[in-house]
């Protein structure tokens, strides 16, 4: 490593020693709470803390669509309100006023409100009784003060997302640290195992719309669905996602893209947006394969994405990009984990390197795989469109995808079966015997 980078690194090393060598990757599984659906939210609260969290939440990436205004007054300030305004979607309302108190204010709140105005009701007081009563009266909610931003949040996502009736998948955004650094092969590597090891639908997404290898990597010639879709969101449905997809594996498809250059693709982040939900209600895994670039779209979909992966090779630019992306994404998404980072090419031959510890101990973070530069085993599976494991599952890669894939969907690996050791015919016959 260059003296350079080595002092770029350890400017960017906030005085912290990751010890990376012999340590297991075990993220901790975010947080189940889903995005919030387009709905005006109205909070009137008591305590400046309640206040404050609630505010915190507007800032999630979960509440990204619903519009969220927070008033001080409590319940005598929503019944006041409601007097001359029509009801949001949802009222919250905090209260400290004794039982009594609080129910009268809560029926006045009901002869304001409109039909399917749901009300969430913040108490001081942990009354199942009390939890009874308000639920006979139609609220939807009780929560106990103190609340934080999240607590707050999956409250929400369980009134908006049914488990039974909305299947709800997770979008997991890969992005390279720089071009060509092979995080379109990670991607589709990753994908893959998800869908052999957890025997569930994946589909890749491919964002890089002109230049996508989605196709090549999976040995297809698909329906180039992906900019169809892009360009007119609200036409796509279940039907018409069925039909842009092309099926690679029995549970792997992929949402190719185009690799046309005679048209320009302007994507909007919104369209992004919306075909993903899409996507999502109907497939519990999303791999999205964006392309190397900085535009509102790829920055909307990173922020949104329940799961970041950062590839990188052990370079000076990557490290500045990755520690960028690392930087932008921890301040926007604070209730979320860290991004996974990714090193690839690692020990590629004659090139000097960053080594791994530094590279992680500038980023904080320890990355979930290290991946070694391998010509022969990477080059011929992309020659003939296959993942790594199927064209050499011995590879060291194979097992690394497979590890990938586990711990992007926070499972740990099946545990094999004991193999018979060679010696349990003698001991059999000896146990007989006695
Ligand atoms: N560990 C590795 N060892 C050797 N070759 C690799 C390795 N990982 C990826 N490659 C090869 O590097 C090339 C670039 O990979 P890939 O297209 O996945 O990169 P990318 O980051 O998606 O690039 P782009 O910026 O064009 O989207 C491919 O030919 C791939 O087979
Ligand atoms: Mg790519």
């Amino acid at each position: 490593m260059s003296n350079h980078a080595s002092s770029a690194a350890h400017d960017m090393q906030a005085g912290t020693d990751l010890a990376i060598q012999g340590e297991e990757y075990d993220a901790p599984a975010p947080s189940k709470a889903r995005p919030i659906p387009r709905i005006s939210i109205q909070a009137f609260c008591e305590d400046p803390r309640t206040a404050e969290a609630l505010q915190a939440a507007t800032a999630d990436r979960r509440l990204a669509k619903s519009h969220v205004s927070v008033h001080m007054g409590g319940a005598p300030a929503a019944v006041a309100h409601y007097l001359e305004s029509p009801t949001p979607n949802l009222i919250i309302v905090e209260t400290t006023l004794p039982k009594a108190q609080m129910l009268t204010e809560l029926d006045r709140l009901a002869e304001s409100c409109d039909s399917g105005t749901k009300v969430v009701v913040i108490g001081h007081v942990n009354d199942v009784l009390l939890y009874r009563e308000l639920v006979r009266r139609g609220v939807s909610e009780y929560l106990i003060a103190p609340i934080g931003a999240m607590q707050f949040i999956e409250a929400l996502s369980g009134l908006y997302n049914d488990p039974a009736t909305d299947p709800v998948g997770n979008i997991i955004a890969f992005i390279g640290a720089k071009g060509g650094v092979g995080s379109s092969t990670v991607c589709h590597n990753a994908a893959w195992c998800m869908s052999e090891l957890l025997k569930s639908n994946v589909v890749v997404a491919d964002l890089d719309l002109a230049f996508g290898t989605t196709g090549l990597d999976f040995n297809q010639d698909p329906v180039q669905g992906i900019a169809e879709a892009l360009q007119s969101p609200e036409r796509l449905d279940e039907v018409l996602l069925d039909r842009l997809l092309t099926k690679c594996s029995e549970r792997l498809s992929i949402f190719a893209a185009p690799v046309v250059l005679d048209r320009d693709y302007d994507i909007s982040a919104e369209a992004c947006d919306t075909v993903l939900d899409i996507v999502r209600q109907n497939v519990p895994f999303v791999a999205v394969d964006l392309p190397h670039t900085w535009t509102p779209w790829v920055k909307r979909v990173l922020l949104q994405a329940d799961e970041i992966v950062i590839t990188a090779v052990p370079d000076l630019a990557n490290l500045r990009n990755a520690k960028n992306l690392v930087d932008l994404l921890k301040q926007s998404r604070n209730n979320d984990g860290p991004p996974h980072l990714v090193i690839n090419m690692a020990k590629t031959p004659k090139r000097p390197e960053i080594s791994v510890k530094e590279f992680a101990s500038a980023l904080e973070i320890v990355p979930m795989q290290v991946i070694e530069f391998d010509s022969e085993t990477f080059g011929l599976a992309a020659n003939n469109g296959q993942m790594i494991e199927e064209h050499s599952a011995k590879a060291k890669a194979a097992q690394q995808f497979r590890e990938l894939a586990l711990a992007l969907a926070h499972r740990r690996e099946p545990k094999e079966e004991k193999k018979p050791s060679a010696l349990a015919p003698i001991l059999e016959k000896l146990r007989l015997k006695r």
